[in-house]
């Protein structure tokens, strides 16, 4: 079977990883890049250290408005669906993207199958969240990580093709934590085990905001240990915008972003990570790092529930307080599977492809 996967930024790359892998034994795989990240530290290295066959098509549809960029991604994509006439179109997660991709497939009648479906921040102010209930509602298999996200999708009235599998980024992390050791990062930063925190900013709620940017920025520099900062290019856009690079002081130490092996080393040696990140959240949590979040709700509440997590917004006071003193006390469950999701996705589109 013809299986057409869609991707565009960084944590898709992650999660279609191991799935492409899987999906290549059993089927033909065609990969179609949007473009939405081009840096080569957001797309590249990924694909690099990954070994992420190289992309069929790449419709580098660059960064734009949210309605300019999907307008974009949807003509290109209809476009390709309709010369490779896949069977199935694989998407990923929660971006323009995913948004494109499914809808695309939709309108053409090619069956859609969603990658982390089932997610809700129950903010509808996130572009995020509304990728996600669209691209939910469209698709036709969907692969939720928890038991939470096969709750969120029931109260929808989801329930046809919903399948738990758990999280693909759990196995990845799995897979790729022993190759990680070998990383030599801590010794570029010149940083021990345990002796600094580790923090990501990306959120259209803390970048595109001044005063939000301006407080995270604030509490970093009156913070006395060590601070690795990947920043990503959307951050350092609006820290030049805002006029806010005089904010950063202290013992912040900024750096491009880092590719996934020797970011992934970075998490599990944190003292704490700060984030706003999706993914990172749950990754601070599988590695059992403290996990600062810097935003007023999560989709991933179960980090938050076992007391891993603890969400501050954008609030200096607060995340100062919980670099000084959160410390969890409680024991994890085991919420994101049992590190075989990639394998069960894949086997559940085969047998999908069969009928
Ligand atoms: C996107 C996703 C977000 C995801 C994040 C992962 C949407 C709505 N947002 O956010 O859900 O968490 O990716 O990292 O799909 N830029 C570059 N180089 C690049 C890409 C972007 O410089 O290769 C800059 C541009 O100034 C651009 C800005 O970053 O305007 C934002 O990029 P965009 O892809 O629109 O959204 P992200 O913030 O990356
Ligand atoms: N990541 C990375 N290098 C970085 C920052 C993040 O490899 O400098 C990885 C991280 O380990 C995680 C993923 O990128 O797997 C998260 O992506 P991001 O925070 O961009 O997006 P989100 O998960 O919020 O959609």
């Amino acid at each position: 079977m013809k299986i057409a996967s869609i991707i565009g930024a960084r944590p898709q790359f992650i999660k279609a990883a191991l799935i492409s892998k899987e999906l290549r034994k059993e089927h033909d795989e065609i990969i179609i890049h949007t473009g939405q990240h081009y840096d080569d530290e957001l797309s590249k290295i990924f694909f690099d250290s990954l070994n992420i066959p190289k992309p069929d098509y790449n419709l580098g549809v660059d960064s734009s408005s949210h309605g300019i960029q999907t307008g974009k991604m949807l003509i290109g994509i209809e476009e390709l669906l309709l010369k490779e006439k896949p069977d199935l179109v694989l998407v990923y997660g929660d971006t323009n993207s995913t948004l494109a991709g499914a809808l695309a497939s939709v309108k053409l009648h090619i069956s859609v199958g969603h990658v982390e479906a089932g997610l809700r921040s129950f903010d509808r102010s996130m572009p995020e969240e509304i990728n996600r209930i669209l691209t939910d509602h469209m698709s036709d298999l969907l692969f939720a990580p928890t038991e939470t996200a096969v709750a969120n999708l029931k109260k929808e009235g989801i329930t046809n093709g919903v399948h738990l599998t758990g999280d693909v980024m759990y196995d990845a992390l799995l897979h790729n934590i022993k190759i990680a050791e070998e990383s030599k990062i801590l010794e570029q930063f010149n940083i021990e085990p345990k002796q600094y925190l580790l923090i990501t900013v990306h959120r259209q709620s803390n970048t595109d905001d001044a005063e939000n940017l301006s407080n995270i920025l604030e509490a970093l520099s009156e913070i006395e240990e060590k601070v690795i900062f990947p920043i990503h290019p959307r951050t350092k856009k609006f820290i030049d915008i805002h006029g806010l690079k005089r904010k950063i002081k202290g013992n912040a130490v900024l750096t491009k972003p880092i590719g996934y092996l020797d970011f992934l080393w970075l998490e599990k040696n944190a003292k704490k990570i700060l984030t706003d990140s999706g993914g990172i959240q749950k990754e601070a949590y599988i590695l059992k790092v403290p996990c600062i979040t810097l935003r007023e709700n999560t989709e991933w509440i179960e980090t938050i529930e076992d007391g891993w997590n603890v969400l501050v917004g954008a609030d200096k006071k607060e995340i100062i307080e919980n670099v000084n003193e959160f410390a969890p006390k409680t024991k994890q469950r085991n919420v994101f599977g049992d590190g075989k999701a990639s394998k069960k996705i894949v086997d559940i589109i085969t047998s999908f492809t069969k009928l």
